[in-house]
């Protein structure tokens, strides 16, 4: 009998209302700290730090899709999670997905059970 939750369930993140359009909101599933935003009514899911020194992503300027650091203007693809400036430092992106009104999300690569 399964009877906890881990990275290989989806887990809940937020509610949809939660997530304006051009916004973004920290989620902390099992403690993970992620950032959720929302672009073009698309929502995306991605490490919530930056790669830099750590500083909070979700406090930082979203403009179009364009994600600026809070702490040292480090600019990433909120899409694909890309470092603008050398494309191979990439913040890890999360699957997600949307039932009732709720975001859940896929710690893991793989596929949930
Ligand atoms: S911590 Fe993000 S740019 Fe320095």
């Amino acid at each position: 009998m399964k009877t906890e939750t881990g990275i290989n369930d989806w887990i809940y993140a937020a509610d949809e209302i939660d997530l304006k359009e051009g916004g973004m909101i920290p989620a902390y599933p099992l403690g993970v700290h992620i950032l959720l935003a929302r672009v073009d009514d698309s929502v995306y899911a991605l490490s919530g730090k930056c790669i830099h020194m750590a500083c909070p992503l979700y406090m930082g300027i979203l403009k179009g899709d364009i994600l600026t650091c809070p702490c040292h203007d480090w600019q990433y693809n909120i899409r694909t999670g890309e470092f603008l400036d050398a494309a191979e430092l990439i913040l890890e992106k999360y699957k997600l997905k949307s039932e009732n009104g709720k975001l859940y999300i896929l710690l893991t690569k793989e596929e949930p059970k």
